[in-house]
């Protein structure tokens, strides 16, 4: 199994535990409703100023409150994920609010749909900084572009960092970004060995310019860009609006 699906695990917890998304717990005040991204996305649609019931997909959707927000729009929402448990979460989710939404299980790096220019807006809430490899980067970015329409708008918020020695958090990090964390050997999903033990990539945490000209080198117009900085973590948000070039 990929690195990336190991999420899976943590959706069990979210569902053993009756929550409705992985944001929520006792130590912050974020809910479904009130989740991190809901402030940017209201400035980025104020920005974009998309069409009525606009085409919009989100791309490592989890359990949905990013494409119940954009539904509650008005907006005709798809939204994939490689969990199943986080999908069969959305789908109760959506319900719940009476919201029709097509979810399904999909990989952004190999996804199913064949068709381009489809969607108005794509939206990555985090999925991106869960795909580690150049390889698989290049491949799920190359999809994003070919799944927007011409004009159609990619926001994007991922985690970055200006100094990966710094990197505050549980693991290592090394010289690209990837931060890597020890498992057992029996653990299920693709691990790598180095040091005579096992490691599992987690997180792809890059450079604020390496981010926008990975964008840039896909072909993506980059609209706007803005940092959010954690002083005290060393970390950054790093928010971009872009578009698909018309031809
Ligand atoms: C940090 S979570 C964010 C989920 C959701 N956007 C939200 O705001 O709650 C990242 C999500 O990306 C999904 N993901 C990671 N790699 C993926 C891939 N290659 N294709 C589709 N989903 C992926 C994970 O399963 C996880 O649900």
């Amino acid at each position: 199994m990929k690195y990336y699906e190991s999420h899976e695990e943590a959706y069990r917890k979210v569902k053993k535990n009756k929550l409705s998304f992985w944001g929520e717990s006792a130590e912050n005040s974020e809910s479904f409703e009130n989740f991190y991204m809901k402030e940017y996305l209201i400035s980025a649609l104020d920005k974009i100023k998309p069409i009525s019931n606009a085409r919009v997909l989100e791309i490592g959707c989890g359990t949905g409150p990013i494409s119940c927000f954009f539904a509650q729009q008005g907006h005709n929402v798809d939204g994939f994920d490689v969990s199943q448990t986080a999908i069969e979460i959305a789908r109760k989710n959506a319900k719940e609010r009476s919201l029709d939404i097509h979810y399904s299980i999909d990989d952004i790096c190999s996804i199913s749909k064949t068709m381009s220019d489809i969607y108005d807006i794509i939206i990555d809430g985090h999925c991106m900084h869960c795909i580690t490899y150049d390889s698989d980067r290049h491949a799920a970015l190359t999809n994003v572009l070919r799944l927007l329409k011409e004009g159609g708008y990619f926001i994007v918020e991922t985690m970055s960092i200006e100094d990966p020695s710094l990197w505050p958090h549980d693991g290592r990090i090394d010289e690209k970004g990837i931060v890597w964390h020890e498992v057992k050997e029996d653990y299920p999903y693709d691990k790598v060995k180095f040091e005579d033990k096992y490691w599992i990539c987690t997180r792809r945490i890059m450079n604020p310019c390496d981010l926008e000209n990975e964008l840039k080198q896909i072909g993506f117009l980059i609209e706007h860009i803005e940092i959010i900085k954690d002083e005290k973590l060393n970390m950054a948000d790093f928010r971009a609006i872009c578009s698909k070039p018309m031809q």
